[in-house]
């Protein structure tokens, strides 16, 4: 298994993974109830360039097997993540090499925290959230946890960051777009 960019070719293997995605992963991911991934939104995830975004894959025997992705706010300091590894992957370690990639890549861009948005009964991802990150900030609004995490500047570490946990509020205002849903951002 290796973790690499998303390329422009990897269309057909990026939709393969979204279409194996149970209904219960495909929930978790973007907070509705898809019994498949929209068109539209798969276009969104293979262009999220267009957003000064990137993406990240893990691949496994030439398919891909999971993705993360990030997308700048627009003064570009922090940058909302997406990620999803597919069932029968999920629990191996996986999640936290994607993340880990992803961070390194962001921190090079001067990105210095990620946000999130983890549905409330998606222990699981707040577990993971929590795990890759021990100074991550969180919030309970609406039925989610709203995140926020410092990226280390380690790029040899696997995690985001190291430190203490921080269960309080989110000191500001959270970041919070409708491109973990799918969504554009602007
Ligand atoms: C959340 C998700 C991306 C995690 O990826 P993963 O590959 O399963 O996670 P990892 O195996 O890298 O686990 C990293 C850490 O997260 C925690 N974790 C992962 N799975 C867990 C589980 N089932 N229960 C509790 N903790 C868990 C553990 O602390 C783990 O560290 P450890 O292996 O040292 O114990 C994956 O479960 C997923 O795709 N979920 C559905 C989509 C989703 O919820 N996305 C988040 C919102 S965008």
């Amino acid at each position: 298994m290796s973790v690499r960019l998303l390329s422009p070719g990897d269309g057909d293997r990026l939709r393969q993974m979204y279409s194996r995605l149970s209904r219960e992963t495909l929930y978790r991911r973007f907070h509705a109830p898809h019994p498949r991934v929209p068109e539209w939104t798969l276009d969104l995830l293979l262009g999220v360039e267009r957003y000064n975004g990137e993406s990240v894959v893990a691949v496994a025997r030439s398919e891909i097997i999971g993705h993360a992705m990030y997308v700048p706010s627009p003064e570009g300091r922090e940058a909302e993540v997406a990620i999803v590894v597919e069932d029968s992957w999920q629990s191996k370690g996986v999640g936290v090499l994607l993340l880990s990639e992803l961070a390194k890549r962001a921190r090079k861009r001067g990105i210095e925290s990620f946000t999130g948005t983890v549905l409330a009964a998606n222990l699981r991802a707040l577990d993971f959230f929590l795990a890759t990150s021990s100074k991550v900030r969180y919030e309970l609004r609406d039925g989610s946890y709203l995140l926020r995490a410092p990226i280390s500047g380690d790029s040899e570490s696997a995690r985001c960051s190291a430190g203490e946990r921080r269960p309080e509020a989110i000191a500001n205002e959270p970041v919070v777009r409708s491109i973990s849903r799918g969504g554009s951002q602007r």
